[in-house]
């Protein structure tokens, strides 16, 4: 997707943002890595099961701590410190210090850092990195979408019956009826295989680089995806809501763009009974 921002002093602020993005999701990733299988404090959020770790709080600390350093103008949405209001800037930076706190908290190696950066609203630099894989994905809008400095794409699979998914659960699935649960069935039934993994930013990225060929969840935060979809989108991928319309806080669907159209298919039925996503 083209900037329609783009001149060369845009642009050069866009790599300036991406650099600053990746330099502290590397160090953030550090700290990942560092404490890795170590004791963790754990402490619970939203539900029994929606976990936060001083870890959590320790990358989100040094995130904001370099932004506070380097982009004192910018706004920042962060998971575990809200909406921090900036000065006179267009840019506003949407965190996910640690995507896959279950998956940290219990030693199952799949969790990122997600850094996305906003343009007068518009996802425009995102910088994801899983420290264990020291996978660095990235990507500008209009630029394409690289791993470790390297160009990727979305896979070509064409037809939904070849295809690998992957999705993800609220932390409402105890409680409530909108759980995903008919959706997973839907599709375990009609696709090659699916997957959950436990980290929505890691399962964009895969998607990214055609490891899955599609991901759909429901109810997930903009510090989930906001990195992620820049990152399928400038890979080649479509990104929607379960209609096909923007992706919303309801419904979210990342594709290679191929099995698209199939995929908002097998969601249709529930979109339909449920009106509400
Ligand atoms: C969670 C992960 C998970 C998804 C959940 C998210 P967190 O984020 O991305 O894959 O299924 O909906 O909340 O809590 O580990 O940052
Ligand atoms: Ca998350
Ligand atoms: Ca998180």
């Amino acid at each position: 997707m083209s900037n329609p921002s783009s001149t060369p002093a845009f642009d050069a602020e866009c790599q300036a943002v991406l650099e600053l993005a990746v330099k502290l999701a590397y160090a953030a990733g550090k700290i990942q890595r560092d404490r890795y299988e170590t004791r963790l404090q754990i402490e619970t959020k939203s539900a029994s099961i929606d976990l936060v770790t001083e870890v959590d709080k320790a990358c989100e600390a040094l995130i904001l701590q370099g932004l506070a350093t380097h982009r004192p103008q910018d706004a920042i949405l962060a998971e575990e410190s809200g909406q921090h209001a900036g000065g006179d800037s267009d840019w506003r930076w949407v965190i996910d210090p640690l995507d896959g706190t279950t998956n940290f908290a219990h030693g199952f190696p799949c969790f990122t850092v997600s850094i996305g950066v906003e343009y007068q609203g518009q996802r425009t630099v995102g910088a994801i990195y899983h420290p264990l894989l020291d996978e660095m994905y990235t990507a500008i809008r209009g630029q394409g979408a690289k791993r470790n400095g390297k160009t990727i794409s979305v896979s070509t699979e064409t037809k939904l019956e070849a295809s690998m998914l992957v999705t993800g659960f609220a932390y409402d699935v105890h409680t409530s009826v909108d759980d995903n649960m008919d959706h997973f069935r839907n599709f375990t039934k009609c696709v090659q295989a699916t997957r959950r993994d436990g980290s929505a930013a890691w399962d964009l990225c895969a998607v990214a680089c055609g490891r899955f060929d599609g991901f759909w969840e429901f109810k997930l935060n903009a510090w989930d995806v906001t990195a992620g979809f820049l990152i399928v989108e400038e890979a080649g991928g479509r990104c929607s809501d379960a209609r096909g319309g923007p992706p919303s806080g309801a419904s979210f669907v990342a594709s290679n763009g191929q099995i698209h159209e199939a995929m908002l298919d097998v969601l249709k039925p529930a979109v339909l009974e449920k009106g509400s996503r």
